[in-house]
């Protein structure tokens, strides 16, 4: 499959199957709305097929990180639809990543006397960047009630709304990285005893009632949902996740969900793309330290529909174009990841003598 040819996913138009992956950067303005400063961003990389914006919280509670957006207020709302527009008139798409991070906060980056919750009262033990990006430890969550999760759930739908209200494109479920999602799935931070935690089918249980409800209110042909089976990041160990991610997509895979973005790391204890390829009829967009050969390798197996790229974004918002010209790729300035506003954010050059194209 040429990676600069059109495809389609779900409700999803892309011009070509190369696809911006989620980036936290920190750069929301008051109220954690989007600035215009992120809507240019965003537009000087709306040549990608596909845009998966930064986590952004569906609520106030799903905070964890300094500065992240939020989607659940009408002033963020109104910063999306700046965000979105940009895109759009360049012929991008675009859709937001719902990042909501239970247990894997730092008080410090939340509003004041905002909760904490998790599935269980058991803290990550991997510090994260407080407002001054030095590590601290994250806070003891409380657990979630049972009666209490629909209203996480619904939390969810609202900003799924909200993203289409703001003329995103649709939502991406962030599953992975220690997240909320995460945290229920994962036997090492799910200790419940209720229809929520236990069984494989009860640790499955919050995500896919968290998706079908956001199918019902968007269509789910813009819901698409993100996950890296065994990921250790902040903290999460799972007991058998060939058994939790298998069972994850059989339940997901009758929805029509728009894709699966998959974070694969082959180990020799668990190749994620053999375990969910034959179980999963909808498009796999595939991520992780690719390479314009690696993706496009990776395309001609015919396993996967679409490919993501991280890093490589940061520092070439004319990646598309550097692929189709082979040009060489710029180094990214690691130093101005969470920091610095424009520096290191919307002042890398596009590739000199280029002029800029739209995304079609
Ligand atoms: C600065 C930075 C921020 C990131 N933030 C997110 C995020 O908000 N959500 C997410 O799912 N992944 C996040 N990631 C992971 C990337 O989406 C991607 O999976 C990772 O960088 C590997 O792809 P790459 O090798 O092409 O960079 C982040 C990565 C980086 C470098």
């Amino acid at each position: 499959m040429d990676i600069f040819s059109p495809v389609i996913l779900g409700a999803l138009s892309l011009s070509n199957r190369i696809v911006m992956a989620p980036m936290t950067r920190d750069r929301a303005g008051p109220d954690d709305a989007p600035t215009p400063l992120m809507a240019e961003y965003y537009r000087q990389r709306a040549s990608a097929g596909l845009i998966v914006t930064e986590g952004v919280q569906p609520s106030p509670e799903g905070k964890g990180y300094w500065r992240t957006p939020g989607l659940h207020s009408d002033a963020q709302v109104d910063g999306w639809r700046q965000v979105a527009d940009a895109v759009h008139d360049r012929g991008g798409r675009i859709v937001a990543q719902l990042m909501h991070v239970g247990r894997a906060a730092v008080a410090a980056n939340k509003g004041a006397g905002v909760d904490t919750v998790a599935p269980s009262a058991i803290a990550s033990r991997e510090p994260i960047p407080g407002p001054d990006g030095v590590p601290v430890a994250t806070v003891m969550p409380r657990a979630l009630e049972t009666d209490e999760i629909r209203h996480v759930i619904e939390q969810y739908v609202q900003a799924a709304r909200n993203a289409r209200a703001a003329g995103l494109d649709g939502v991406e479920l962030h599953c992975t990285s220690g997240y909320l999602p995460m945290q229920f799935l994962s036997t090492g931070s799910n200790r419940r005893d209720d229809r929520y935690g236990g069984s494989t089918a009860n640790r499955i249980r919050f995500v896919v009632e968290t998706m079908e409800a956001m199918a019902e209110a968007i269509g789910a042909d813009r819901v698409g949902f993100r996950i890296f089976p065994g990921n250790p990041y902040n903290d999460m160990s799972d007991e058998d996740p060939a058994d939790t991610y298998g069972a994850l997509i059989d339940a997901l895979d009758p929805g029509g969900f728009a894709y699966l973005h998959l974070i694969h790391y082959a180990t020799p204890k668990l190749d994620a793309l053999a375990l969910l390829r034959p179980r999963w009829r909808g498009a796999i967009i595939a991520n992780n330290a690719l390479t314009l050969e690696s993706a496009r390798a990776l395309l001609d197996t015919g396993q996967v529909d679409a490919v993501s790229f991280g890093r490589p974004f940061i520092s070439n918002p004319d990646l598309v174009e550097r692929f189709r010209a082979g040009a060489p790729l710029a180094p990214q300035d690691r130093e101005f990841l969470y920091s610095g506003e424009e520096r290191g954010y919307t002042d890398y050059p596009r590739w000199a003598g280029q002029k800029e194209s739209t995304g079609a």
